[in-house]
């Protein structure tokens, strides 16, 4: 039986986790592996704060790892862009197999990575929605489809905060304060609810699905910093939840890449995903809808990833990074923000008095968008009122462009907020 020896960087939360795995779960692992798995060294910024569980030797300098010809594989856990791509890169040169969570660094290096791989095997199912085996299903099991649409939960601080908010009233801070908390936020929690860790995920998944090589900067990214308890109110009025959604969807010969807040009807699968967990929903053009739900971060959730992909690398069966053996020739490009369609719901505080609707509905009118819904609601303080209206289907350069003129009429109070419906 063959021996594989292990060296991994960083090991806090998932390291500890997956070193503990690999101890407590050995037997089996070693059945499904056909290999005896050996974390042979572990590197840690400061030895004397790991995890005192943890028995495998520790080391603070990682080149004891990348330059050891025993070690067969590295597990990158260190976080971090540069300098973990360095690492990756190193370890590949000294011909190490790969395994990383790192989401933000595959997010701008994915494709250099494939290169440079040149058949070494990189893998990162942990890198996305945690525990749930969503890049071997999109890279293996549904490799014999065109992907229609992506749509995930993929960050469990967003969907704690947006399932308390909706449930129990509960403010914004006080719920982010509790997620962090509970660990389930980046060390920069700004990360998680500006969206961005989202778009690590989504761009991950569509390079698997389209092989778009696009860059976050590149896509839509918005966040939930501006939830309010007015647009819970008109969600639950009209039967939606509110989530931020990672979309990747097929449209002609263009692909689109968004995370925004969406309202999705509440009798949809993905509107059932609450509190931490993380779901995605995959179309395929033969398979149809296919739906994944489970724990997106978290030590146990996280390990159970990594170490199935030391098993895939153990039976020497690793699939291509990107699932593509040549590049995907599909001639797909990425769709223009700006002629991204939708339905929109629009929230706006306004001086309640004679006319106001009249000029904001004439805005809406000029811009080409009508309305669907409207509410207004009276705001705690008499001269103002709170709109909450729906759009009919329009495109993203459309509305920024009636949302841009609403915002200079003198009587509105304060920015107009306004939420994608999905469906
Ligand atoms: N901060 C992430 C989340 C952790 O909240 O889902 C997993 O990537």
């Amino acid at each position: 039986m063959k021996n594989i020896n292990v060296g991994i960087i960083g090991v806090g939360v998932v390291g500890s986790a997956t070193a503990l795995l690999i101890e407590e779960n050995k037997d089996i692992i070693k059945a499904r592996a056909g290999a005896s798995i050996r974390i042979k060294k572990g590197v840690v910024k400061d030895i004397s704060r790991t995890d005192k569980r943890v028995k495998i030797p520790l080391t603070t300098n990682i080149d004891d790892v990348l330059e050891d010809d025993e070690i067969d594989v590295v597990i990158e856990l260190m976080g971090g862009i540069d300098l973990a791509y360095e690492v990756a890169k190193k370890a590949l040169s000294n011909k190490k197999a790969v395994i990383t969570a790192n989401k933000a660094m595959l997010a701008y290096h994915r494709y250099d990575l494939q290169k440079i791989a040149n058949g070494i095997p990189i893998c990162f199912e942990a890198s996305v929605a945690g525990g749930i085996p969503i890049i071997k299903a999109l890279r293996d099991g549904l490799s014999s489809n065109h992907i229609l649409s992506i749509r995930g939960i993929l960050n469990g601080t967003c969907n704690y905060i947006l399932t308390k908010m909706s449930n129990e009233s509960i403010s914004f801070e006080t719920c982010l304060k509790e997620a962090q908390n509970l660990g389930y936020a980046e060390a920069n929690p700004s990360l998680d609810i500006s969206g961005m860790d989202t778009a690590h995920k989504l761009l991950i998944l569509s390079s698997i699905a389209y092989g778009i090589d696009a860059k976050p900067e590149d896509i839509l990214v918005e966040g939930i910093e501006s939830v309010s308890q007015d647009d819970i109110f008109f969600a639950n009025e009209f039967n939606y939840t509110i989530k931020l959604l990672a979309i990747a969807k097929k449209v002609n010969d263009e692909v689109e890449l968004r995370v925004h807040l969406a309202m999705i009807d509440k009798n949809e699968m993905i509107s059932k995903v609450s509190g931490v967990m993380n779901g995605i929903s995959v179309i395929g053009d033969k398979v149809g809808e296919t739906m994944y739900y489970g724990a997106g971060a978290g030590g146990d959730a996280t390990a159970s990833a990594v170490v199935s992909d030391l098993i895939e690398i153990a039976r020497s069966k690793s699939s291509p990074m990107l699932g593509f053996k040549r590049s995907l020739e599909s001639g797909l490009k990425l769709k223009e923000i700006s002629s991204i369609e939708s339905r929109y719901y629009i929230r706006l505080k306004a001086l309640d008095k004679a006319g106001t609707m009249a000029k904001i509905t004439s805005i809406l009118g000029e811009c080409g968008i009508s309305i669907k819904m409207l509410l207004q609601r009276e705001s705690t303080d008499k001269n103002y009122a709170t709109l909450l209206l729906s759009t009919h289907k329009s495109n993203e350069a459309n509305i920024k462009k009636a949302l841009y003129s609403i915002s200079k009429l003198e009587v509105i109070t304060d920015k107009p907020f306004m939420i994608r419906i999905e469906g």
